[in-house]
């Protein structure tokens, strides 16, 4: 096992070396990669370790065609800015399961907290919080196995492709991680916008300089 402040050489370079991808060859994934990975993803953290998030693995070519049909109409497939985008052979949706999180915090050693009863008690959707950790550790093995992926928000398709591809009502989608093998990609121009300075972002022991 390994001890707490040991270097993890992997983490670092795979954080350091993804980029979000919009452009892809249509190469499928070797059989079964996807699926152990985000076997390994799931053991990102979950609150009351209720491990609420499931997810949604479209991986053959009718299923993503299936996805983009739902997420773009003709006339704006004609003009979507990124169509390399649509060529990536797997999407997957992590999906935060809100009722696990109520049963959890129902049980007696979570009753301090009193979340158990409806989701409006919740200062922070933890069903969120975790879906976001273990897409973020999806993305960061996805790296780490050389291929590319790209993060993306569902905006208001969400509830056409829960439709669509038989997702319970309840399910709340962080978004949509497209993956495969990255081709030359022009940046987005969010891309552009420059690294704010660490000493901006942190604040140590107090707000405020
Ligand atoms: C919550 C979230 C939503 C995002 N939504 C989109 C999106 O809808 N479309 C897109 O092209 N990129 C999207 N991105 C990717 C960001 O634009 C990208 O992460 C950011 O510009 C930094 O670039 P990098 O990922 O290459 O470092 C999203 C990223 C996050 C974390």
């Amino acid at each position: 096992m390994q001890r707490s402040g040991d270097a993890t050489p992997g983490v670092a370079q795979a954080l350091a070396a993804r980029r979000s991808c919009r452009n892809y060859r249509p190469d499928p994934l070797p059989n079964s990669l996807l699926n152990g990975l985000i076997d390994q993803a799931r053991r990102a953290p979950t609150a009351g370790n209720c491990q609420g998030v499931e997810f949604l693995v479209l991986d053959q070519p009718d299923q993503v065609a299936a996805y983009w049909e739902t997420t773009l109409s003709g006339e704006r497939k004609k003009t979507f800015p990124w169509p390399g985008l649509l060529l990536a052979p797997a999407l997957v949706v992590p999906y935060g399961m809100p009722g696990r999180y109520l049963e959890r915090y129902r049980e007696p050693d979570k009753a301090t907290a009193e979340l158990g009863e409806n989701l409006e008690q919740w200062p922070v959707p933890y069903w969120l919080v975790d879906g976001a950790a273990a897409a973020m550790a999806l993305q960061l093995l996805v790296v780490e196995a050389g291929l590319a992926c790209c993060f993306f928000g569902q905006f208001s398709h969400e509830k056409n492709i829960a439709d669509r591809f038989g997702v319970p009502q309840e399910a709340v989608a962080v978004g949509t991680l497209a993956i495969g093998y990255a081709v030359d990609d022009r940046p987005s121009k969010s891309t552009k916008r420059p690294r704010r300075p660490l000493t901006e972002v942190l604040h140590n022991g107090r707000w405020g300089h």
